[in-house]
């Protein structure tokens, strides 16, 4: 209701027995100018609180975006191949985990691109080996002045240095499938006596001319879960050394056996054995502990542990002077059968 120009709200209330009106009126001017006073208020807070956000939104998108670009450029200088410069983002968020993914990604690709460095590196220089001895014996075969007991010596050199070179080409083949990932293993029932003759059988004439005796102790009937290729392969690495790094006319014991879970063949020979401060590498690639024949690449341990391992087993050396023992462990096939008693020389 408007009065002199004013705008009032009026109420009436007619009082009970006495039949009088009470009139309320007041005015409406001062709660309206009130409340427009709160909406300018709220609207000022309002502009306000969407300035501050869009400033800290700003600003986070941009340090996000500096975060990303930084990553951009680790992610394209490790796809450039350059991999000494760490990945760092100190963020606990999504974007900091991203980093920290990017850095082990970084650390294993430097680490793979080292050890790639060095198998090259090795192999070369194993490589490089035998065929300077070639060259060297192809030029003084050239000498028409030799006599033919000489000459018949230096074939004999140059055989043994292509076998030698052979049989590093085997090697190299060997690790490079399993490093790619491509050596394909059976899991299938393997007797682990039959390898141990038949390894012994063929290293028989090499045995003999070195005057090693040799040994085959079957247990029970050892039947590992393996390849049996692979396994002949491990075999033969395993009596190689026990020939090889030994002094001539020691004995070389093979032996397998079988507990309820596993099947184990293990080559022991009474030589020198191998150094402690060695023990623990002979098993790395390339690696010859000192002392060690120069004929042998280091890779006859490191092939065989790697084979063993994908036949779910693994290869361990037990070694002090006069004996040492290379074990290889299997989980043993059902038809397998563990012997209670001490095992009986069986072939010598
Ligand atoms: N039965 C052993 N007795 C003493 N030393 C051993 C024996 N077996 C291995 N070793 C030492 O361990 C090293 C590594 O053995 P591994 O078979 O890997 O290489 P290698 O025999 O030198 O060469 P390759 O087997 O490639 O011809 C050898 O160089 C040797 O020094
Ligand atoms: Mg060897």
């Amino acid at each position: 209701m408007e009065r002199e120009g004013r705008r009032f709200a009026d109420v009436a209330v007619v009082e009970g027995q006495s039949g009088s009106v009470i009139l309320l009126s007041d005015s409406l001017s001062d709660p309206l100018s009130s409340l427009r006073f709160v909406e300018r208020q709220l609207l000022v807070a309002a502009l306000i609180g969407l300035l501050f956000a869009a400033v800290v939104g700003y600003a986070a998108a941009a340090m996000h975006a500096r975060r990303i670009r930084r990553l951009e450029r680790a992610a394209e200088r490790i796809a450039a191949g350059r991999l000494d410069e760490p990945v760092v983002d100190t963020g606990e968020d999504e974007l900091g985990e991203l980093a920290v993914a990017f850095e082990r990604m970084r650390i294993r690709l430097e680490n793979l691109d080292r050890a790639r460095g060095e198998f090259i590196a090795n192999a070369s220089h194993e490589l490089r080996t035998p065929l300077f001895s070639l060259g060297g014996f192809l030029e003084l075969m050239a000498d028409e002045e030799l006599d033919e007991g000489t000459r018949r010596e230096f074939l004999e050199s140059m055989r043994e240095q292509v076998d030698r070179l052979a049989k590093l080409a085997t090697d190299l083949l060997d690790l490079s499938r399993l490093d790619a990932g491509r050596m394909r293993v059976e899991h299938e029932p393997v007797d682990l006596g039959e390898v141990a003759y038949v390894v012994a059988e063929e290293f028989r004439a090499l045995a003999d001319q070195q005057g090693h005796p040799v040994v085959v102790e079957v247990a029970g009937h050892p039947v590992a879960r393996a390849d049996e290729l692979r396994m002949l392969q491990v075999c033969r690495a395993l009596l190689d050394n026990a020939l090889v790094h030994t002094p001539q006319g020691t004995r070389v014991t093979m032996r397998a056996r079988a507990d309820r879970q596993h099947a184990y063949l293990e080559v022991e020979d009474e030589g020198p054995g191998v150094p402690v401060v060695h023990a623990p590498h002979v098993f790395d690639r390339f690696y010859r502990a000192e002392g060690g024949v120069a004929s042998g690449s280091g890779l006859g341990l490191a092939i065989a542990r790697e084979l063993a391992s994908m036949m779910d087993g693994d290869v361990v050396l037990e070694s002090r002077p006069g004996r040492t023992v290379v074990r290889v462990v299997l989980g043993a096939a059902p038809t397998s059968v563990a012997a209670p008693e001490a095992p009986a020389p069986v072939f010598t």
